[in-house]
């Protein structure tokens, strides 16, 4: 355990931490929902005087087709539009460095993401670079793109990161194996579209991690020393949408229905974590991920159920509130007994998605500097309702050795 006084060091951070967010002058986008509505959205910025868009995406989204109906609502619409699809899941420097090209050359003057959080969130870093003339890797970190973006569309095609309404940006660095998340108000797109039909042909795989990658915010979130009550609503509707809907949207892929409420709730959790955080799940998992490529989803659904039971003895309260709302657990039970269900409940949602509850790839060797770097990420950043010392975090992420 921390010490003490280094516990009450933190938490008065925190709550001065949480009275600034909840000052901060979050713009968030303007959203459209529904089947189809990415052509609302592209109807809007024909609205907006733009010269010509850029498109971030990825080769997959266009080998699929889904930029189609985009396409031609553009041509329809007079918007003309240039293409980078180099995009490539946990996006580098050199690939935001390459569509900052093609959008120079091509003389575009807003961006239009497709795709999932790394086709967003390399978006976001083109549209930055666009605007300030320095280093990708000096606008990572806290409030440092300060000269803004060019406007930012967003379609998510997973249901997922959020990324179409958070003001974070996760650039991989992988010669350090490090990924470093940029944060600052001016990476909030201006507008999004929650188009569930585009993610009809979401492998479940992919549909399993993305949508666990949700559920973590929507937790992390609620749990949160810096919840709010805007933000509980959130992670709660978010909570039981992704409860309601993800086994489905696993097993139907085609579910028009399950798909949109799951954009629905990948978007609610985004708002809930941009403004209470995340917390040791998404500290670990960014560790396992840029160290051995773990896809940020699976790491997350991976690493959740571990962290959340070492954080019982806090959060089991809120915990059991999350299990009420979404009728996980006996109805009488206790709290204790109500918070193991809803961990439980992530459990067999991770065996049924074929999620193991190890890490093939974790090496004995490598846990002391993925627990220091997880617990350097998290200090000051997440309020998190159980501290771990370096001792407690190497012993749970040692829980994920494999046998
Ligand atoms: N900015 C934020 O707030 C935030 C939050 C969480 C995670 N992230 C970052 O987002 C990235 C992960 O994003 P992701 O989980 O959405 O995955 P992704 O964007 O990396 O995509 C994963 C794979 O799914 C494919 N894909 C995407 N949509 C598809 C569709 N509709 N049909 C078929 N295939 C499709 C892609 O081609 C890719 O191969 C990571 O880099 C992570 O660190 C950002
Ligand atoms: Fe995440």
């Amino acid at each position: 355990m921390l010490h003490t006084l280094e516990v009450m060091f933190l938490r008065v951070y925190m709550a001065i931490f949480k009275l600034v967010t909840a000052v901060l002058p979050f713009k968030w986008p303007q959203t459209f929902e529904g089947a189809d509505s990415s052509l609302n959205l592209i109807n809007h910025m024909a609205t907006q005087g733009h010269k010509r868009v850029l498109i971030v995406t990825d080769e997959m989204i266009v080998k699929l087709g889904l930029l189609e109906k985009m396409l031609a609502e553009m041509d329809k619409a007079g918007l003309e539009h240039a293409i980078y699809d180099g995009v490539k899941p946990d996006p580098t420097v050199a690939q935001i460095e390459a569509g900052h090209r093609v959008l120079a050359d091509n003389d575009c003057d807003a961006v239009l993401a497709v795709g999932g959080g790394s086709s967003i969130d390399a978006a976001k870093m083109i549209s930055a670079r666009a605007k300030n003339q320095k280093p990708i890797i000096k606008m990572t970190g806290l409030f440092r793109v300060w000269r803004g973006m060019l406007p930012l569309y967003a379609v998510p095609t997973t249901a997922g990161t959020g990324s179409e309404v958070t003001i974070a940006a996760v650039v991989s660095d992988p010669e350090q194996q490090r990924k470093l998340p940029a944060m600052d108000l001016k990476l909030m797109p201006t507008a999004a579209a929650l188009d569930g039909a585009l993610m009809t042909g979401l492998p479940p795989h992919i549909t399993a991690a993305t949508g666990m990658d949700a559920l973590t915010h929507a937790v992390e979130a609620y749990v949160s020393r810096n919840a709010m009550s805007r933000t509980d609503e959130r992670a709660i509707e978010a909570t039981q949408l992704i409860m309601r809907n993800l086994e489905t949207a696993f097993d139907e892929g085609s579910n028009i229905e399950a798909r949109q409420n799951m954009a629905r709730a990948s978007h609610l959790a985004g708002i809930a974590f941009t403004q209470a955080g995340v917390g040791y799940v998404h500290a670990i998992a960014h560790n396992f991920g840029a160290r051995y490529h773990v896809p940020h989803g699976l790491a997350n659904a991976i690493v959740m159920p571990h962290v959340l039971e070492y954080s019982l003895p806090n959060a089991a309260p809120r915990l059991a509130e999350l299990a009420r709302e979404c009728g996980i657990g006996p109805a009488d039970g206790s709290e204790q007994q109500l918070a193991e269900a809803f961990i439980q409940k992530i459990r067999d949602m991770n065996t049924k998605f074929g999620i193991p509850s190890t890490l093939e790839s974790l090496q004995e060797r490598d846990i002391p500097p993925i627990a220091s770097a997880a617990l350097a990420e998290a200090r000051f950043t997440y309020a998190v309702p159980r501290y771990m010392d370096q001792g407690a975090a190497e012993g749970v992420i040692r829980q994920m050795l494999p046998a």
